[in-house]
C-alpha cells in the first residue's frame, strides 16, 4: 500500500496532487483543432441535440461535478439543463420522456441510488448516457453509451480527482453538442484552445498547498464553516463543504450566495469563518457586494480570488484572502475546487481523523 502512495502519507492527498497528470490523461486524444472528439458519443450527438431536456443524475461528488457543468451546457446547447440527486428522482418518481437525455455521472458507476435512476430511465425511454471512471461497471454496460473520465484509480473515500476530471468531461460533451451553433462558436474555440492548458493551472495552484496547511491551522477550533459561491462556482461552495464534512468532520455548508440574505446572513458573527468565492467572471460585481455586506455585519471573511485582486476583494486586514489563477469561466471550478481540497485534507490531519476512510462512510454505496 505504501508503494502505491508514493511520497504521499495519504491516498487523498496523493490524488490531489496527481490533478494534474488526471487531468491530461481525460483530455488525452480528444482533443483536435477547434474540435473536441468523444468516440463514445459521436453517434449519439445528433439524438442529443434534437432532445427536449438534458437530465444530469448523480449522488454526492458526482451530482456537484454535474452542477459545475451545467451552466456551460445549457449556454452551449441552447436545451434545458436539469439536475437530479438520483434518490430524489426515485422518491419522487420524476417526470420524464422518451425525448429526454439523461446523463448519468459516477465515479464508480456502481452507486445503487444512481443504478435504480438508470433503471426508471430507462424504463421511461430516455437516452442514456454514462459518465463514469470505471471501464465495465453496471453504468458503463447499462447506458446507451457514454464517456469513461480516465482519471485512473481513485482510492480516497473522499472524492478528487474524478470531480475535476468530471466536470472536464461534461465540459467537453458540451463543446461536442455545440458544434454546430454558429453563436457560441468563437467561445466554443477559446474554451478548447485553453484546455491543453489547464494541467499546468492547477500545478500552479497546488502551490498553494503550504498556505492552506496555514488556515487549516487557524480553523483547527472551529466548529461549523460557510462556503458562499454563485454562478459557476455554486459547485465548488457545495464540493469544498462536502470535503470538509466528509473528511474533516466538520459540520460546513456550502450555499448559493443569492440566498444568503434569505436567511443564512443571521448566522453571520465575528467567530463563524465564510469562504467567498470571487474569481473573476460574470459574478464578480455581486460577489463583491456579497463580501461588503458580510464585513459589515463584522463575518470572519475567507475570499478566494483572482490572481492580482487581493487589495480589491479584501475589505480589511483581518480577512484571508486565497489568490487562484484566472482561467476561462467554465474552467474556473476546477481550478477554485483545488484549495479546498487541500484545506480539508490539512485540516483532517491536524484534527487526527482517518483520510482516506472517513467513519461511517464508503467509497461506493452499492445498497439503497
Ligand atoms: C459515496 C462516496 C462519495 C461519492 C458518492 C457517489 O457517497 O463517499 O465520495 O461522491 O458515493 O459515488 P459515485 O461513485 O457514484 O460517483
Amino acid at each position: 500500500e505504501q508503494i502505491k502512495k508514493g511520497n504521499y502519507d495519504h491516498f487523498m492527498q496523493k490524488e490531489i496532487h496527481e490533478q494534474p497528470h488526471s487531468l491530461t490523461t481525460t483530455m488525452r486524444g480528444r482533443l483536435r483543432a477547434n474540435d473536441v472528439v468523444l468516440g463514445g458519443l459521436k453517434d449519439h450527438l445528433k439524438t442529443i441535440r434534437h432532445s427536449r431536456r438534458i437530465i444530469f443524475i448523480g449522488c454526492g461528488t458526482s451530482y456537484n461535478a454535474a452542477l459545475a457543468a451545467r451552466p456551460f451546457m445549457e449556454e452551449l446547447s441552447g436545451i434545458p439543463v436539469t439536475l437530479e440527486l438520483a434518490s430524489d428522482l426515485l422518491d419522487r418518481q420524476g417526470v420524464m420522456y422518451r425525448e429526454d437525455t439523461a446523463v448519468f455521472v459516477s465515479q464508480s458507476g456502481e452507486t445503487a441510488d444512481t443504478l435504480l435512476a438508470l433503471e426508471y430511465a430507462l424504463e421511461h425511454g430516455a437516452l442514456c448516457v454514462g459518465i463514469t471512471n470505471t471501464v465495465g461497471s453496471t453504468l458503463a454496460r447499462k447506458t446507451h453509451c457514454g464517456v469513461h473520465i480516465n482519471a485512473g484509480c481513485e482510492i480516497g473515500v473522499a472524492s478528487t480527482k474524478a470531480y475535476t476530471s468530471q466536470i472536464v468531461v461534461m465540459v467537453m460533451m458540451a463543446l461536442a453538442i455545440g458544434a454546430d451553433k454558429i453563436s457560441t462558436q468563437s467561445k466554443r474555440e477559446a474554451i478548447i484552445n485553453s484546455l491543453p492548458d489547464l494541467p499546468n493551472k492547477v500545478s500552479e495552484v497546488l502551490k498553494l498547498d503550504n498556505e492552506m496547511k496555514d488556515l487549516a491551522e487557524s480553523l483547527i477550533e472551529v466548529q461549523s464553516l460557510l462556503v458562499f459561491g454563485r454562478g459557476y462556482n455554486y459547485a465548488t461552495a457545495l464540493e469544498g463543504a462536502l470535503k470538509v464534512k466528509e473528511v474533516a468532520l466538520t459540520h460546513s455548508e456550502g450555499m448559493l450566495a443569492g440566498e444568503m440574505k434569505h436567511g443564512p446572513l443571521a448566522l453571520v458573527d465575528e467567530t463563524l469563518p465564510i469562504i467567498v468565492i470571487a474569481t473573476r467572471d460574470a459574478c464578480f460585481s455581486k460577489q463583491q457586494s456579497v463580501i461588503q455586506q458580510l464585513h459589515a455585519r463584522k463575518g470572519r471573511l475567507i475570499v478566494m480570488c483572482s490572481n492580482g485582486d487581493a487589495s480589491s476583494v479584501c475589505p480589511s486586514e483581518s480577512c484571508r484572502v486565497i489568490e487562484v489563477p484566472q482561467v476561462a469561466d467554465c474552467l474556473q471550478p476546477v481550478i477554485n475546487i483545488v484549495p479546498l481540497q487541500l484545506l480539508a485534507y490539512h485540516l483532517t490531519v491536524l484534527r487526527g481523523y482517518d483520510v482516506d476512510q472517513p467513519r461511517n462512510l464508503a467509497k461506493s454505496v452499492t445498497t439503497q
